[in-house]
């Protein structure tokens, strides 16, 4: 069932958002080498709070921190660790949502620490922040599911990567994971219509091998079953009621 929302919800939802690009860009001059991922979870933590907001990840189906750190060959919900140190060369993404007003925003960006990045390493990153701008490009009130992963696979492939099978987007709100799921590759003019009042995410994980994944022990962290790099960008979007597509994650 796909909640839909009004104006007013979207204009929370804008809120959330807003701190989720806040606390991206911060993090963003937190991280290099020599930091750790704890370091990250401990200001996402306590700016969150100081915003009035509610990190959703914390406890989450019994998720342990405040946000997810996945580091290399990590796909996602990598777990922040004191013992894990970002080293020169390496790239993390950092994926936050806090609740403000009862609303979720969610969004994540891959960062590259320090100086020396290994070409594949940065082409890898700036395709999947590309594949995201792409995907929004395609999104209207009446586009099709299908439409959005068509331009990520498409793009994706055509620089020799991957895209992620087992992860999705989702529909947002009050709840952190709601209907529909928004899959990253496919078919355009297939799938369901995209309408007015629908608010989900886009976050393509763009693999430099092949996209199959697999969970380590810990139940969370999903790495690259061939061990090399994965790499993923994500804004919430929102339909707006007056047909205006608006990315809800920025300022
Ligand atoms: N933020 C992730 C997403 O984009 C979900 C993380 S779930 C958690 O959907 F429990 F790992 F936090
Ligand atoms: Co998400
Ligand atoms: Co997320």
């Amino acid at each position: 069932m796909i909640v839909l929302k009004s104006d007013a919800e979207i204009a929370c939802m804008r809120k959330a958002g807003h701190l989720a690009w806040e606390l991206l860009e911060k993090v963003g001059a937190l991280i290099r080498p020599g930091i750790s991922t704890q370091d990250i979870d401990d200001f996402v933590s306590a700016y969150t709070k100081e915003k009035g907001g509610i990190s959703a990840p914390l406890h989450y189906h019994g998720f342990p921190k405040s946000v997810c750190t996945s580091v290399n060959e990590v796909v996602c919900h990598g777990i922040p660790t004191r013992k894990q140190v970002l080293r020169e060369g390496d790239i993390i993404n950092v994926d936050v949502t806090p609740i403000v007003d009862g609303f979720h925003g969610d969004a994540s960006r891959t960062y590259l620490v320090g100086e020396r990045i290994s070409p594949l390493a940065r082409k890898l990153t700036e395709c999947a922040a590309r594949c995201l701008e792409l995907a929004i490009a395609t999104v209207f009130d009446g586009c099709r599911l299908g439409d959005i992963g068509h331009a990520i696979q498409q793009h994706a492939e055509s620089q020799g990567f991957s895209v992620v099978r087992a992860f999705v987007g989702h529909g947002i709100g009050r709840v952190f994971h709601e209907d529909p799921q928004v899959p990253h590759y496919g078919q355009a003019g297939k799938g369901m219509r995209l309408t007015k009042g629908m608010v989900f995410t886009i976050e393509p994980m763009i693999n430099e091998g092949h996209w199959d994944c697999r969970v380590l022990s810990d139940r969370w962290t999903a790495v690259t079953k061939d061990g090399k790099l994965s790499a993923q960008f994500e804004h919430t979007i929102a339909i707006r009621n007056d047909g205006v597509v608006e990315i809800l994650t920025q300022p």
